[in-house]
């Protein structure tokens, strides 16, 4: 949600800005703007996509060995130029980008306002730049020395709320700073030169030093180097990590769109999911990131797992996984209910947060109430160094690579591996699964991928699906038991990328109301592998066809019942069925993939969305 790129060093800051908002477009794409610095400082910016701003800057002074830059999604203000960051000071002593909310910022405003400042635009982030200016300027009367790193220290102090931060001074025109709390920056440390970024996707092909900036830190880079201090202004040590990232990782590598790539890359990112936990010759399952809280996995009487969006629908199979082997009583959260709904949490509770990005602001606090509460909180998380990663006391990376559609796809299936293996391990360890299941649970696990890759096949059978139904203006999602969330998942997918409406139900819900909504207009995607409710999902089908609703139906392999009934039907392998989310989700995606697609919508970068929630 919102990226920020800053450059200082001894190449010409321009390019790195432009390409590095470019990596970072997926974050938000209302508005971009750059400020350079060559003694003074040239801010332009625009309402749109980087491109226009790049169109924007064609006959400009581009000129410039430090920069910032951002793309924006809107929090406060509408997408405007003026709204664009970066926002210069009323005196035009700083300019800054910012990441997050400043909660408190009618407040400040008022306060600036009393002292005879005045705004540009609705943004908060003016408000920030506006009363570092304003500490700076005062405390500087009469000589007084204080420096642009004091502006911000004090400014901060009296802020509530996330930030990101990167900050320019006119009067240190060969300095940067930058700050956070809540919302990520990572700097990439190359040889006499910096990078900052909301995360590493425009610093890998600079660097694979870098240091993940913690709540409260302010960093001050300059010739001198960079100096790491806190909000209270004591020293801290950077701690520098090595980040594994291929840029390759990050490019469409010749597929349309990032989604459709990702979508692709999900054989490899499962498989790299299990490697070196799982050893399927001497049928061996290790997770190494929960060896300290394992005692207590096994001896939990309850696990709650939080999370947003996709996340949170892995996350209600990962309840049906806890709950089939473990036996251990497990419920799914909002990570945004759970934190404002007062919930009971018990000392030594176990709590799984799930998040892709791993900055999501809502699961955020939602760990550290829980922790507070004394719970143990677990991570599964895709980014590595992400806050979410660090905030927690053990965890289980899911090694999907960068996911960059706006569209989660690689994340799901990635994390519901994870599950399988947490709920596999812990329920082999408190002998809730017996050794021979397990043993077959490693082996349909195995052959997983597999499955996708012949599923993904079968795309262009799915692109025709897509184009028939491509002007339904509503739809439903049905699915019972393992493939409920599957339902939700398709209709999620179905409504953030193509704009259409989506609802998923529990198949037996569907004759308590949505059932009104069917016609002969309205697709109904059924997901009717062969499981114990096969039967009942047969009837439902039923149920819709005597109401001319649409059918398309996802089947096993084989099925000659629902094919029979249904106008259309997507085959997928045979697994076992705590498996089947794994495969029966891959047809979904493309379907939505291509639905999209024939209707014109941005698949990756679709309206009012963004990668990675950063503000409540
Ligand atoms: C949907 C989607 C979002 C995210 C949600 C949580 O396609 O991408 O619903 O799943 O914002 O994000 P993470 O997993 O990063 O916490």
């Amino acid at each position: 949600m919102c990226g920020i790129i800053g450059y200082i060093g001894h190449r010409e800051a321009y390019g790195i800005l432009i390409k590095g908002l470019k990596r970072l477009e997926y974050r938000g794409y209302d508005s971009a703007g750059i400020a350079l610095s060559n003694n003074d400082y040239r801010v332009y910016k625009c309402k749109g996509k980087v491109s226009d701003l790049e169109e924007q800057t064609k006959d400009k002074d581009i000129k410039g060995r430090i920069g910032i830059g951002h793309t924006r999604w809107a929090t406060h203000g509408e997408p405007t130029d003026n709204n664009a960051h970066p926002h210069k000071s009323m005196n035009g002593k700083f300019v800054i980008i910012h990441n997050g909310i400043i909660e408190n910022y009618n407040k400040l405003k008022n306060s600036l306002e009393n002292e005879g400042y005045q705004f540009e635009s609705e943004t908060d982030t003016e408000v920030l730049a506006n009363l570092i200016e304003f500490y700076y300027l005062n405390n500087r009367k009469n000589g007084k020395s204080f420096s642009p790193e004091d502006a911000v220290r004090a400014a901060l102090n009296m802020v509530v709320g996330a930030y990101g931060l990167v900050i320019l001074c006119e009067d240190y025109p060969d300095q940067m700073i930058a700050a956070r709390k809540g919302s990520p920056l990572v700097i990439g440390i190359g040889k006499s030169e910096y990078f900052i970024a909301s995360d590493a996707t425009p610093i890998v092909e600079f660097t694979d030093s870098v240091i993940y900036l913690n709540d409260d830190d302010i960093a001050v880079l300059d010739d001198n180097g960079l100096s790491l201090r806190n909000l209270k202004n004591i020293a801290q040590t950077p701690d520098i990590h090595k980040i594994k990232l291929e840029v390759s990782e990050i490019e469409k590598n010749g597929f349309d769109h990032y989604m459709l790539k990702e979508i692709y890359e999900q054989p490899r990112a499962i498989r790299d999911t299990y490697r070196g936990r799982l050893n399927f010759n001497s049928k061996f399952l290790r997770l190494g990131g929960l060896h300290n809280v394992f005692q207590q996995l096994t001896e939990a009487n309850r696990i709650i797992i939080i999370a947003c969006g996709t996340s949170w629908h892995s996350g209600i199979v990962g309840e049906y996984l806890f709950e089939e082997f473990t036996r251990i009583s497990t419920e799914v959260e909002y990570a945004s209910e759970f934190r404002y709904r007062n919930p009971v949490i018990n000392k030594g509770d176990i709590v799984i947060a799930i998040s892709q990005s791993g900055e999501t602001a809502d699961t955020l606090a939602a760990i550290q109430l829980a922790k507070k509460a004394g719970a143990i909180v677990i991570g599964i998380c895709n980014v590595v160094g992400s806050s979410i990663a660090r905030e927690t006391v053990a965890g289980v990376f899911t090694h999907a690579g960068p996911e960059i559609g706006v569209a989660s796809t690689k994340a799901f299936t990635t994390q519901i591996t994870v599950l399988t293996m947490m709920a596999m391990s812990i329920g082999l360890a408190n002998k809730k699964l017996a050794k021979d299941e397990f043993t077959v649970l490693i082996d349909e696990l195995y052959a997983i991928p597999e499955k996708i890759e012949k599923i993904l096949t079968k795309s262009e059978k799915i692109k025709k699906i897509a184009i028939e139904i491509s002007n339904a203006t509503n739809s439903l999602y049905l699915g019972r038991g393992y493939l409920f969330p599957v339902a939700l998942e398709g209709a999620l997918k179905l409504k953030e990328i193509s704009y259409i409406h989506a609802e998923g139900y529990p198949a037996a819900e569907m004759k308590h109301g949505p059932i009104a909504l069917i016609d002969e207009k309205m697709p109904v995607i059924v997901l009717a592998t062969e499981d114990k409710s096969y039967e009942k999902i047969v009837s439902n089908i039923q149920e819709v066809k005597a109401r001319k609703g649409v059918i398309i139906a996802i089947v096993t392999e084989g099925d000659t019942t629902i094919k029979q009934m249904a106008d259309y039907v997507i085959e997928v392998p045979k697994t076992d069925f705590a498996l089947a989310p794994l495969l029966t989700v891959i047809p979904l995606q493309l379907l939505s993939y291509y639905i999209a697609v024939e209707r014109g919508c941005n698949v990756d970068q679709p309206r009012n969305l963004a990668k990675s929630v950063t503000v409540e």
